[in-house]
């Protein structure tokens, strides 16, 4: 992994990419003869009528076209869930976890997913699985695609390189990619260990949120997403593709490897985005405002302003406000909110929440400040404040989370999470009293 890798930049543009010269036909997407002998073959990530705003699709010029493999036979699925996520009853308790141990044996980044909870359905094209991966082993004759979504995979330990149907694509803790449903990856670590989160989107792609009053530049910027240059492999041997398909996991023959585009042209890509390099808007006058002015990408539901999926960051910045408090406060939310952290600590909670573990608060849970943040948040003197070295994030979902049977009896449960808001004791005294 020593060569930097070359990307174009933008956010659900048209890329035009070939890996050899001549690959990409000018002037239209079919020719009856390619001058290189490669098939032409389109991938549609939306129906073909949906508006421009939304349409996604990317032709790709390929060495042999993606119907050439076996037929799939059903496969164990190991620890991954897909909906309806009906194995356990979903209580209103607020949960946490501690971190996803790293197997002993040796596991690749499929078989290291493990299903923390989800909403939805697959078959209906709505809600999302949250899982957790945890792994030790590079993909190297396995390919895997989903159709049930697309997934948003937030490493948290171990770098990791991705390579593509459409090309190849670094990311790093601190970074995150997105492989749109039904594109082929194999995931080759950079460490001996990784370890992540992942949202599966069954719903609408994930895209930028509007900017409303916050105007035309703010949050993450349309140039700092990055998908990959068209590079191939032009390989063959005993290869297996592994397809998640309505929750099911099933493995193929294919006698050469699947990531074998050499040229291609559209907007349906895998991409990556540096957190780094989001605009953080936040006050500089008083109180904290809502989370949604951290949310990165955004995967609407049919309800406007409804998401599907938001995802979140509370990265690196300054604390400014004015006779507030400033951590967030004490709340209770339709939407639904399972939390991860990348590095460092987060600031409503003074210990527990760490980095590797998660949190869940679902629909009208009361959560917020543990007892000993909220003390000394209160007393705190507000001169401006640098948090540095904290990255956590929220998967808000508008349907209910619903853990699967393993997060549920998993060693890594916190069942005292509770107890961090026993400290939070009665201060109301009457006017007279005071
Ligand atoms: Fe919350």
């Amino acid at each position: 992994m020593s060569e930097e890798l070359r990307y174009q930049t933008g956010f659900g543009n048209e890329f035009a990419t070939e890996a050899v010269a001549g690959g990409l036909p000018q002037g239209q997407n079919a020719p009856q003869k390619h001058p290189l002998g490669l098939y032409a073959e389109q991938c549609s990530g939306s129906p073909f009528t949906a508006p421009r705003a939304t349409n996604r699709r990317t032709w790709t010029y390929r060495i042999r076209p993606s119907v050439t493999h076996r037929p799939y036979q059903e496969i164990e699925a190991k620890m991954i869930r897909s909906g309806p996520f009906l194995e356990t009853p979903t209580s209103p308790n607020q949960l946490r976890w501690n971190p996803l141990p790293i197997p002993e044996e040796k596991t690749d980044f499929v078989d290291g997913i493990v299903t923390m909870g989800g909403n939805g359905d697959p078959a209906m094209q709505v809600g999302v699985a949250i899982h957790i991966y945890a792994c030790n082993a590079s993909m190297e004759d396995r390919f895997f695609y989903t159709a049930d979504g697309e997934m948003l995979i937030v490493p948290q330990m171990g770098a990791l390189r991705f390579h593509t149907e459409l090309g190849v694509l670094d990311v790093a803790p601190g970074e995150i990619c997105v492989v749109p449903r039904g594109i082929k990856f194999r995931v080759v670590l950079a460490e001996k260990q990784a370890r992540g989160y992942i949202c599966e989107n069954y719903g609408q792609p994930f895209r930028l949120p509007e900017l409303g009053a916050i105007g035309a530049n703010g949050l993450a910027n349309p140039r700092d997403f990055k998908a990959p240059v068209a590079a191939f492999e032009d390989r063959e041997g005993e290869f297996s593709i592994t397809s998640k398909f309505l929750g099911r996991l099933w493995s193929a023959f294919i006698d050469h490897s699947p990531l074998d585009v050499v040229a291609w042209h559209g907007n349906y890509t895998p991409y990556k985005y540096d957190l780094a390099l989001f605009n953080c808007i936040n006050t500089v006058s008083f109180d904290h405002p809502d989370p949604s002015i951290y949310t990165v990408l955004s995967a609407p539901s049919i309800t406007p302003g409804t998401a599907n999926c938001d995802f979140a960051i509370f990265p690196p910045r300054w604390m400014v406000a004015e006779h507030t408090f400033r951590p967030p406060w004490f709340h209770r939310n339709l939407m639904n909110e399972f939390m991860g952290l990348v590095f460092g600590a987060y600031d409503a909670k003074a210990e527990g929440f760490v980095p590797g573990g998660a949190s869940l608060h679902n629909c009208m849970a009361g959560h917020g400040p543990d007892a000993e943040t909220f003390e000394r948040a209160s007393t705190a003197e507000l001169k401006p404040q640098y948090l540095a070295n904290t990255l956590a994030f929220m998967f808000e979902t508008q349907l209910v989370v619903r853990p699967t049977k393993f997060a549920m009896e998993t060693r890594i449960l916190q069942h005292e999470y509770f107890e961090c808001w026993q400290g939070l004791k009665k201060n109301f005294k009457r006017a007279s009293e005071a």
